[in-house]
């Protein structure tokens, strides 16, 4: 049976995780896959996590079967974290939330969930989108389409386009959008053009998923859920999923959380029962530590300050490792205006140069990142600065 498989490519993503692994060069650069790193290069982790685990290790008394919607604690915090308490939905009684196996196992559920609502339901992802978006979605049989987002000429959103193709949308299709740092480009919509873009929502009666990925690596915490909330006040239907791997750096504990609004808090528990029927066929049950961890903090002010603080930490680090790369490249004497790198948000950007020439970095260089060039701004630090800037300079 196995032997009619053909190979399939390496992901495009993670399987530069390997090559870099491998590669010898003494000054090699990883800005490739999407974690957070600290100026030695070093993924940490956090003293708020490590302060919520022991607490667990000392009290967990049981190990038994969670259920399929994984911790209830969990879930209550993770929802007033993203919408906030006091969200007109929240307060009337139309979230329901699920832990997940991580924001791609809150995606794949949101995927099964979709199909069920209607089989014959496309989803919309910005073009681009997270590599993974549209491979996940078609598996789960659901056909993807693109509508326009990022000019790769102007390093800008391509807001009339993308408000133009969002306006043919109807309500039994779905729209994916990123809460914040879009990933690929970390091109963001500001607050107004979020305003436009949920009253069109509502016009035009598609469901929005919203990805929230890397809630508190923008701006802040409350900052970067302005589209999430204002849309959770507005629409009748919404599906939100979200992660905690970077922002509070559980990459491998592998948690996130998927949420559904529905028009009032009778549709909300048919919705749910559906959610957790595909839940139940899919994993069964979400993985419990690191969301046990998760609640630990969010559920005690001390930790949850402490965490604040250590998410400010790794924000700023990035947003000053955006200036710091344009600051040398001027520095070093290229030309090329690479400006909008400070402009954009979160841990990517493009750097908008052609696939050889990442081809060339990557082989002559030993400088790492994704074939779109898109660059992991937290890979960056004072120590492989000036290298990375004049590889760059090289092969421009
Ligand atoms: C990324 O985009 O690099 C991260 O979200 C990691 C992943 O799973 O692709």
């Amino acid at each position: 049976m196995f032997n009619k498989l053909t190979a399939m490519p390496a992901d495009p993503i993670l399987g530069l995780l390997t090559k870099y692994r491998e590669d010898t060069h003494s000054q090699k650069v990883d800005l490739g896959v999407g974690v957070y790193k600290d100026e030695s290069g070093h993924t940490p982790i956090l003293t708020c996590v490590k302060k919520a685990e022991q607490y667990r290790l000392d009290t967990e008394s049981t190990k038994v079967y969670i259920g399929p919607t994984g911790s209830a604690d969990f879930n209550r915090l993770m929802s007033e974290l993203a919408f906030s308490a006091d969200n007109p939905a929240i307060l009337a009684n139309r979230v329901r939330t699920v832990s997940t196996p991580g924001g791609t196992g809150a995606l794949r559920v949101a995927a099964d969930f979709i199909k069920r609502c209607n089989p014959n339901s496309v989803l919309w992802v910005s073009d681009p989108t997270w590599a993974n978006h549209t491979g996940l979605f078609e598996a789960a049989g659901i056909t993807v389409k693109t509508y326009p987002y990022y000019d790769y000429d102007t390093k800008s959103l391509k807001f009339e386009e993308m408000k133009s193709a969002l306006s043919n949308i109807g309500n039994d299709d779905v729209v994916l959008l990123h809460a914040c740092c879009h990933n690929p480009s970390g091109m963001d919509l500001n607050p107004q053009q979020w305003d436009e873009i949920i009253e069109l929502t509502a016009v035009q009666g598609f469901t929005p998923l919203i990805d929230m990925a890397y809630q508190g690596f923008g701006d802040g915490v409350d900052e970067d859920a302005y589209g999430v909330r204002k849309m959770a006040a507005t629409v009748n239907n919404m599906i939100l999923c979200s992660s905690c791997s970077k922002n509070f750096g559980l990459y491998r504990e592998r948690i996130g959380a998927c949420s559904i609004i529905g028009k009032d808090a009778a549709a909300s528990d048919v919705a749910f029962s559906v959610l957790l029927y595909v839940v139940r066929c899919i994993y069964s049950m979400p993985p419990a530590h690191g969301a046990a961890i998760v609640e630990t903090i969010l559920g005690s002010n001390e930790l949850k300050q402490e965490w604040l603080d250590e998410l400010t930490v790794m924000r700023d680090r990035i947003n000053g490792n955006r200036a710091m790369l344009v600051n040398k490249l001027k520095e070093i004497g290229v030309t090329r205006n690479f400006n909008f790198i400070t402009e954009q948000k979160g841990m990517f950007s493009f750097l908008g140069i052609t696939p050889v020439q990442v081809t060339q970095l990557q082989s002559d260089y030993s400088v790492y990142m994704v074939d779109s060039s898109r660059i992991s701004i937290a890979g960056i630090g004072t120590g492989n600065v000036d290298y990375l800037a004049k590889s760059i300079a090289k092969v421009l």
